[in-house]
């Protein structure tokens, strides 16, 4: 059975997380059962991110840190990291934020930065995943969590999930599918986080403490 509490037994943890559109992994992990998480802020590089509704509809806190604001990536950074560190968050979550950040920015955040990137990682880093990930033939795909380090989509990574790819998939079918699972894996990573069980060490290794192996194989299309 998921480890799921309906009551937090330690110190709640503070998050803070980024957007720049959807919001659908923001909603996700608002509507999870997350008793050790407070959500202190939903912030956005765009002011018409349909995520910020959800999020206001949620009754979190919201902000826009508009990129076109700033003449440059150094400038728009320092303006979001104190706009996040008005809220002293324990972790910051990239939810579809669609910057690259500077490394200083992400320097400040070792440890405490998070995002979702939909593939397998290392394999198809960047953008298009889905299509470049079906002109390759691949019939294996999937969604990755990890922390930010400043080689784009490189950091050590938390946890996977892998979804078959299908002899008729489109770019939105197989995105619709890795999609289910971004939404499964992202509220697991900050469950751990936000109850202590996972942290970053000084080597940059993910430490988890808490978590369970089914032992399935994923085989792509099945055997007979
Ligand atoms: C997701 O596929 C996520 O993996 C990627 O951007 C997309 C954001 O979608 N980083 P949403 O805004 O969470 O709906």
């Amino acid at each position: 059975m998921r480890h799921k509490p309906k009551f937090c037994n330690a110190t709640k943890k503070s998050v803070v997380i980024l957007i720049s559109g959807r919001g659908s992994n923001m909603q996700a992990l608002l509507e999870a059962d997350l008793p050790c998480c407070r959500f202190a802020a939903v912030i956005s590089n765009k002011a018409d991110a349909p995520g910020l509704v959800i999020a206001e509809r949620h009754g979190i806190a919201t902000q826009v840190v508009a990129h076109r604001d700033y003449p440059d990536r150094e400038s728009f950074d320092a303006a979001l990291a104190a706009a996040i560190d008005r809220h002293q968050p324990d972790i910051i979550v990239l939810a579809g934020f669609m910057r690259i950040l500077t490394p200083g920015f992400v320097a400040h955040y070792q440890g405490r930065l998070i995002n979702i990137h939909p593939s397998l990682l290392p394999a198809y880093g960047g953008l298009d995943t889905h299509e470049r990930a079906l002109k390759d033939g691949i019939k294996i795909h999937g969604c990755t969590v990890h922390f930010v380090t400043s080689d784009l989509d490189h950091g050590p990574i938390i946890i996977q999930a892998a979804v078959p790819v299908r002899a008729d998939d489109t770019p939105e079918t197989l995105a619709a599918r890795v999609l289910r699972e971004e939404h499964r894996i992202y509220p697991q990573t900050l469950r751990w986080f936000c109850e202590g069980h996972l942290s970053l060490d000084a080597d940059g290794k993910v430490l988890l403490n808490r978590y369970k192996q089914t032992g399935h194989t994923l085989i792509s299309p099945g055997l007979e």
